[in-house]
């Protein structure tokens, strides 16, 4: 089977109901995004900061996975599909993708302070200050700010190294290094690109743009992807 890496970012998660960054300005849901998402708005004010994540989960709790995200799980029949993504929601896995790494980590999970490795699932949508890790260290969301390390990028790119197609999916690609990935792929792979404000990807070879919501997209490029297999 072919390896098809998809890269989305918050486009993809638009038509679910969940705002992208971006498209509001700058603005996250009213906040500074430096405020609510880098380690140094942590350090400020964490009750801010947890709150915030709290609402985010209440949110993507009502959420539903969307075509674009189905579409994305159904090509599964016909690739070893791999999901990199920069989102926190869990809407992919909800589709049914069976491989998806959350670059900038997972909503529904929290981690030590004191120690990355000490990482809890979570099952409602609550964290609060107090909220202690078995080290008795305050727990904090799982998620990679800005002004932290990237973890999970080393396996990212390996992914997209060794993809025979490539397709992205609602990502502004401003935010580095989840925006650099794309220069791993190898020249000559397809790449199909989906936003309805099209990126700058003139540094991208053989691509093909989608200018359209991630669902009339993503109809398009299985449509496109699969029509020989029929
Ligand atoms: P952005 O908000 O920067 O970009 C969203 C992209 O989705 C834009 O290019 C929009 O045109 C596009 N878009 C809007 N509606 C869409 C739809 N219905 N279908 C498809 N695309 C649509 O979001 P990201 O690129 O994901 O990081 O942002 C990257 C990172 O910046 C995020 O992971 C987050 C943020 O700060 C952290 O929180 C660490």
């Amino acid at each position: 089977m072919q390896k098809l890496v998809v890269l989305t970012g918050a486009g993809v998660s638009a038509e679910s109901g969940l705002k992208t960054f971006r498209d509001a300005g700058g603005l996250w849901e009213g906040h500074d995004v430096m405020d609510v998402a880098s380690i140094d708005g942590w350090h400020r004010n964490p009750a801010l900061v947890l709150d915030f994540y709290n609402q985010r989960r209440q949110q993507a709790l009502q959420a539903k996975p969307n075509r674009g995200h189905q579409l994305i799980a159904e090509l599964e029949k016909y690739f070893e599909v791999i999901v990199i993504t920069q989102n926190v929601d869990n809407l992919h896995e909800k589709a049914g993708s069976s491989a998806v790494i959350h670059l900038h980590g997972e909503l529904f999970k929290c981690r030590s302070v004191a120690d990355d490795k000490l990482i809890y699932d979570m099952d409602g949508w609550q964290l609060n200050q107090g909220d202690l890790c078995e080290k008795g260290a305050q727990l904090r969301p799982h998620i990679v700010w800005f002004g932290e390390a990237v973890p999970l990028l080393d396996r990212a790119i390996c992914e997209v190294a060794s993809a025979d197609l490539i397709i992205i999916v609602g990502t502004s690609l401003k935010v580095y290094p989840a925006a650099s990935l794309i220069q791993y792929a190898p020249d000559n792979i397809q790449k199909y690109i989906i936003d309805p404000n099209m990126p700058n990807v003139t540094h991208i070879s053989n691509v093909h743009c989608f200018e359209k919501r991630g669902s009339e997209g993503m109809k398009a490029v299985y449509e496109l992807l699969t029509s020989s297999s029929k």
